[in-house]
């Protein structure tokens, strides 16, 4: 007879121990192993039996794949397009979806409102929420320009139940709102433990598999930015977007991580507003809104998120020290790549930040995540310094070398495009960049010199 034993996982990682450990052997952080009860789960049991009794279970036979009909993926268009776009075109029935992002971001705001169009457009929404109870989502879906009147909702966190109320109104979409709040009764351990965060997310994509729902999960992020729980959870499931932005302005960013059907990196752009979000069809447009003309410090680039091209402004603030070590604040640019920049321009431009606080942030809570942007950033801090503000009709497109060099970026042409678009008339950039966009001309800046030389003037 078995003894009935515990696990200890780690709750970082998700790492298993023997037994109890004060740090993680495979993480290495402290204080996070905890005792999980172990509940062998009756399939499991009558299957291991089954093998021990000799009476495998009847397996799938292997196909050869050209045997293997194929048939074109369908997508549930949400209607919200910004939504649609990210997710690579609509809902994919079956699939598992994780939206993360920090609370108040507007999670439950933007699942309600895709909850309500998919209703409206023929198919059954099953809201659970743990977070709400359903009077607050129903005042919250009175703010809404759409009528979520149609939605179902469950003030639910047993997923036993859910997947009941699922079944009952024979659910073609499930929202789950949040994983961290539903707990399931084959483990012992409270909501929000890594183990049932991880039970959960399984049994809900089993569920989604077996039965074509779609699951769309509300996951909470971490101080560090990640969504909360094992990282097992962002393995398993098909989908990861991100919904991120300053609470206190009204854009919202939706970013797609992982995509089992479709690309990644794409972006969408909303605004909050008093009646929900609304979709942002061109970000360009609003991230340069509020950028003044005539202003040291200042740099336009165009961006690629995904598929998608989007003009950025980069601010650099370059200002006498007050006091000991300078400051280098950077918000929306890795710290250590502004490092890298202010070296550079140190080494090969002879400009110098040594006593110089530098705070460089990019607008509407982008972030620089391609070195393409490395020029825009060396101008803002070059126009600073010097306090000359760049042209207003130029775009700066180009990556930096350790040696000083500007090299081109890709996916010139439709970066210039979006450009032109917006009324930009020249690139700076590497001479070997080339483009045919009318109306656009290409200055050749071929080393961080150049650049200061072009700016200083
Ligand atoms: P919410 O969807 O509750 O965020 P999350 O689920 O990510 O925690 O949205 C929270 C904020 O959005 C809240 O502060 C109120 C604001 N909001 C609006 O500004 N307009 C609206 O129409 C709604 C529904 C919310
Ligand atoms: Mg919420």
């Amino acid at each position: 007879m078995a003894r009935a034993r515990s696990v200890y996982r780690c709750t970082e990682c998700g790492h298993e121990h023997p037994k109890w450990a004060g740090r993680c052997e495979s993480c290495a952080a402290w204080n996070a192993v905890a005792e999980e009860p172990v509940v062998v789960r009756a399939a499991v049991k009558s299957g291991r039996h089954a093998l021990a009794g000799g009476r495998a279970a009847p397996a799938a036979a292997p196909s050869r794949l050209r045997e293997i009909a194929t048939s074109p993926l369908e997508r549930w268009r949400t209607g919200l397009p910004e939504f649609d776009f990210v997710l690579g075109g609509g809902i994919v029935p079956g699939s598992m979806i994780l939206i993360g992002g920090e609370p108040g971001i507007g999670k439950s705001t933007l699942l309600l409102q895709a909850a309500a169009r998919l209703e409206t457009a023929g198919r059954t929404v099953l809201y659970a929420s743990g977070e709400e109870s359903p009077d607050q989502i129903r005042l919250r879906a009175d703010r809404l320009a759409e009528d979520a009147g149609a939605v179902h909702v469950l003030g639910e966190t047993r997923l036993e139940a859910i997947l009941g109320a699922a079944a009952a109104v024979t659910a073609d979409v499930v929202v789950i709102d949040s994983i961290q709040t539903v707990y399931t009764d084959t483990l012992e351990s409270a909501p929000g433990n890594v183990g049932q965060v991880r039970e959960c997310s399984g049994q809900l994509m089993r569920f989604a598999k077996e039965s074509g729902t779609a699951v769309v999960v509300v996951g909470h992020v971490t101080k560090g930015g990640g969504i909360a729980g094992p990282k097992t959870l962002e393995h398993i499931v098909d989908t990861v977007l991100y919904f991120e932005g300053e609470v206190a302005l009204d854009y919202r960013l939706l970013r797609t991580t992982k995509n089992r059907f479709g690309s990644v990196d794409e972006l969408g752009v909303f605004s909050m507003t008093e009646n929900g979000l609304v979709a942002v069809p061109n970000p360009s447009a609003v991230f340069l809104a509020a950028r003044a003309d005539g202003i040291s410090g200042s740099a336009v680039t165009a961006l690629m998120e995904g598929t998608r091209p989007v003009l950025v402004e980069v601010q650099a603030l370059a200002a006498k020290s007050g006091y000991g070590t300078p400051q280098r604040v950077a918000t929306g640019i890795d710290p250590k790549r502004l490092a890298v920049l202010l070296a550079v321009l140190e080494r090969r431009a002879e400009t110098s930040f040594a006593a110089l606080d530098v705070f460089v942030q990019v607008t509407a809570g982008v972030r620089l995540t391609e070195p393409g942007a490395d020029l825009a950033v060396a101008a803002a801090l070059i126009s600073s310094l010097y306090n000359r503000p760049a042209p207003a009709d130029v775009i700066f497109l180009g990556e930096i070398g350790l040696g000083g060099e500007i090299r081109p970026s890709g996916a010139i042409e439709r970066r210039i495009a979006e450009a032109a678009r917006l009324g930009f008339r020249r690139v700076f950039g590497s001479s070997r960049s080339s483009s045919q966009i009318a109306g656009v001309s290409i200055v050749g800046v071929d080393h961080v010199e150049q650049l200061v030389r072009t700016l200083a003037a």
